[in-house]
Formats: structure tokens, sequence, C-alpha cells
């Protein structure tokens, strides 16, 4: 069989996927609406080859490790399972952007090794199928499948839980800024954060204005709504974020009130950025399970936010933060 590369971005959610329904399937408790990101790509080459005894898997020109490697073959098996193969195959993986930075590797991660590895295998599916088969193996990867800015319906069966492109990339000229505060791997991870979600009180009443937000946020987006959009958005990781600093857990064999994905600077970017707005520059931000800070703009405003921004890295101490710029980006495709 042949080789087969595919190319996918990660993705920012601007309506937050936080909290699951089936921990097993990947159904969220709510839909969500994203941006692909052109800066933030993962590259996946899948070749499938008789004589191996196990998936060999490779990141970077290095061996996996072993939790990685693993999560990738449990995904391999379900396309192994449809398409009634029993083969394995040579796994080659790179991101354009380091792992732990405030972007969902497994997003555009498992969306490539997906559209790479349903060709390899001689499958032929339509996009939304696609997008569910991406889903299994992480939810927000299901949304790096179509192009541009994408919906995920919430769906209450794996069938109905699937990922549709609202806009084209070229729908709306904004960016995201993603000031990337430290280095240092988060804690809790998404998937852990996402079961802690039920323990926090507060998560029924942020599933219960999820219908509202969404149809909102996507009519802001329809009508480039950008200070209706910028609000809802903000307010809106508010909330995602105000559900898991309440969310109760036992980490490291010590009790925690609650998971904060914030550092200082990540703080002190949501304090400036309010100022900025007040000082004329529209910009607002949203933030993952992170401390990265993703500063959404109008692309005319690149300079005037990034002069901001080191402007307020100096102010802080010369944190040397690094800085991702990225516009609306495609769908995973094959190369
Ligand atoms: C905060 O998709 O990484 O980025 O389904 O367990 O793999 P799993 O979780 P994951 O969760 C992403 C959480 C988020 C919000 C979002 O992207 O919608």
């Amino acid at each position: 069989m042949s080789k087969i590369t595919a190319i996918a971005h990660s993705n920012l959610a601007f309506v937050k996927y936080w909290g699951k329904r089936s921990p097993e399937l990947n159904l969220p408790l709510n839909g969500s609406i994203s941006m692909n990101l052109s800066s933030a790509t993962t590259t996946t080459s899948v070749e499938f080859h008789d004589a191996l005894s196990t998936d060999i898997v490779t990141v970077d020109e290095h061996e996996a490790a072993p939790d990685f490697a693993r999560r990738v073959t449990k995904h391999m098996d379900r396309i192994r399972a449809l398409a009634g193969q029993s083969a394995y195959a040579y796994i080659h993986t790179s991101n354009s952007f380091p792992a732990g930075t405030g972007f969902a590797s497994s997003a555009s991660g498992m969306a490539a090794l997906t559209l790479a590895a349903v060709h390899a295998i001689g499958l032929s599916m339509e996009e939304r199928a696609l997008t569910v088969l991406a889903r299994l193996g992480s939810g927000s990867a299901c949304r790096s499948i179509p192009g541009g800015f994408v919906e995920w319906l919430a769906g209450d069966t794996t069938d109905k839980s699937y990922a549709v492109q609202i806009a084209p990339p070229e729908h709306w000229d904004i960016l995201d800024i993603a000031v990337v505060v430290t280095e240092e791997t988060k804690m809790i991870s998404s998937s852990l954060g996402h079961q802690l979600a039920l323990q926090s009180p507060f998560w029924q009443s942020r599933y219960l204005m999820m219908p509202e937000r969404l149809d909102r946020v996507r009519t802001a987006l329809l009508n480039r709504d950008f200070p209706l959009f910028g609000r809802e958005i903000e307010t809106e990781a508010i909330s995602m974020h105000a559900v898991a600093m309440t969310s109760p857990h036992t980490y490291d064999q010590g009790w925690h009130s609650g998971i904060y994905y914030w550092s200082p600077d990540t703080m002190a970017l949501i304090n400036a950025v309010q100022r900025w707005r007040t000082n004329g520059l529209p910009v607002f931000f949203t933030l993952d399970a992170g401390p990265t800070v993703h500063l959404i703009c109008p692309a005319d405003q690149q300079e005037a936010v990034i002069g901001a921004v080191r402007e307020l890295e100096q102010q802080q101490g010369n944190q040397q933060w690094s800085i991702v710029v990225s516009r609306p980006a495609p769908g995973a495709h094959l190369l």
C-alpha cells in the first residue's frame, strides 16, 4: 500500500468544548465554534506494511512517547476496524509548533492522522463521516477537518456529533495573535479538565446559556460584527475558566479547589486588553486550557496589537514571550 501524507491546521475555539456527555465517544455537553489557525499545522504520513507486528510511530524523526503512541494506535485500530483490515503502519508526524504552548496539537494531529490513515487504508469517506471519526480521536479534532470557521454540533449520538463549515477562511480577515507566555506544560490535561467540569456547581448554568451563546457568536461571525463577536467570545472564555476554577479535584495526592490554567502574565495580558480597548484598540481575548492568551483583532490591527504586547512585556520585566500570528486557514487536506 502507498504512503499517504495529510496536513491539518489546529483550531481555536471561540465557543469552547468543555465537559463531555460521553468520555468514551468524546460526545460534548455543548456545541462549539472555532477557526482554523494558519500558523499551527501537523503533517502526518501513514504507510501500511504487512510485515509489521505493531504501528511504528515517530514524531519529528524521534520515537514517539509511549502515551502518544498508544493514543495513535487506538485511533488506527478504529480505522482498521472500519476497513476490516489488520495491517500495521509506519506513522510519521511533525508539528509546526511546540507541544504544550496553547495550540491544540491533538486537534491538528488527530485530524491529519484520520485523513492520511483513511486514504492509506483505501476507505472512501465524506467530510461529515471524517469529522465523526476524527472526533473519536480527540474531540476538537473534528473542527480541523472542514476549512475556515467551523461549528461542531454537539449531537447526542456519535453520528449526530459532527463538524461543518459555517464560513470559508476568506470570509473574515481577523487574526489570532497568540502570546505564549511560558512553555511549561500544564498540570491538568484538557481530557481530565472535561471530566472535572462536571464537579463544578456552575457547569449547568454555562450549559443552559450555550444555545443562545452559539447563536450570537455564529450570527456575529456571519455578519462580521467585530464588537459583538469580541464581547461574546471573551465572556465565553471566562465562563469556561470559571467552571475550571470551580472544579475540585485531587492531584498529586493533594486536594485542589479548582484548576487554574493562568499564570501571572496571563492575568497581566487580560487586564491590559481591557485597557487597550478603552484606548480605542479593537482587540479581545480568548483562552484555552493553558496560560497562552489568544488576542483576536481585525487583520489591519496586527502591528498596533503586537506593539502593545511588546510594550507590556517590557513593563513586566522582559519576559521573552513568543508571538504566533494566525489567519483563518483551510481544512485538512492531502499533500
Ligand atoms: C479548552 O479536544 O483536547 O481547547 O476530546 O479529550 O481530546 P479531548 O479534548 P480536547 O479539548 C479541547 C478543550 C479546549 C476547548 C476547545 O478546543 O473547544
